[in-house]
């Protein structure tokens, strides 16, 4: 039995294949939940747009959370999408429909099943969020996405006050790690500037060489688990 055990939403690119890649547990056994797969570690390949999928992610949360004798667990929630970028009523119906599951329905159900599961494990408890600015700043284009970073930061602060009344074992963190050079930057720079006027920007930050590593952000990231911060705390990794 491995002492620890690390579960990535989203972590078959960017942020998230960095922290299955930067797991400082050399002990653990680790988990990616997306639809491509992470290269070297256990896959449970699924599409998280999809509302079928959250009961299949609950059902290996029971088993290997649920069940898990070791000492600590993460699970990470990466998986989020930009797609489709454009304004809100001139994008196609189901695209936007996958996009409002993805970014703020899935990070709620999914967590509450993580939450259920951890209860009934002895392990120290982590879900992290992975938040954007997007959830406090406006940027026209992005409706989706900015109302599902808001979603899920609020759900963290409640779900990590609702722990403590509880005296439960799981602390919960939304974290915003800044503009990283993912694949996401790409699509935003690939925008027209109809459907996303703020497009310059970006490409101007990508010029001046001042997007963030994955891999630098993923080690910040594991470094909060040790840190004494607030359960349901919402931070920005550019304040730290
Ligand atoms: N990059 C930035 O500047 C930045 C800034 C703020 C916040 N973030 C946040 O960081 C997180 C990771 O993004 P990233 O920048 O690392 O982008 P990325 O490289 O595009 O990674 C996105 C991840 O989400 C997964 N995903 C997307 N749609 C999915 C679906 N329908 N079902 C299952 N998994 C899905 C992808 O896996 P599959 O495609 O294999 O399914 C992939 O692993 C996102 O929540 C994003 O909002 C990024």
């Amino acid at each position: 039995m491995s002492g620890s055990l690390v579960i990535v939403a989203g972590g078959s690119s960017g942020i998230g294949r960095g922290l299955l890649e930067a797991c400082p547990w050399s002990d653990a056994r680790r988990i990616d939940v997306s639809r491509r797969g992470a290269q070297g570690c256990e896959q449970l390949k699924l599409d998280l747009a999809n509302p079928t999928s959250w009961p299949l992610v609950a059902e290996m949360f029971e088993r290997e959370v649920g069940g898990f004798a070791g000492e600590r667990v993460a699970f990470f929630h990466c998986a989020g999408t930009l797609t489709p970028i454009g304004f809100a009523g001139e994008m196609d119906p189901a695209a936007y429909a996958r996009s409002v599951l993805l970014n703020s329905a899935a990070p709620q159900v999914l967590g509450a099943a993580f939450l259920r599961a951890a209860a009934r494990s002895e392990a120290r408890c982590h879900l992290v969020n992975v938040g954007s600015g997007a959830a406090k700043n406006v940027y026209a284009g992005w409706s989706a996405y900015c109302a599902g970073k808001a979603a899920a930061d609020h759900w963290v602060r409640t779900a990590g006050l609702e722990q403590e009344c509880r005296g439960g074992r799981v602390r919960l963190l939304s974290v915003a790690p800044g503009v990283v050079a993912t694949a996401m930057q790409e699509e935003i720079r690939a925008t027209p500037e109809g459907d996303f006027p703020d497009v310059g920007t970006f490409v101007d930050l990508h010029e001046g060489g001042i997007l963030r590593q994955p891999a630098v952000v993923a080690r910040e990231l594991w470094a909060l688990l040790d840190a004494d911060l607030e359960n349901g705390a919402v931070l920005d990794l550019r304040d730290a």
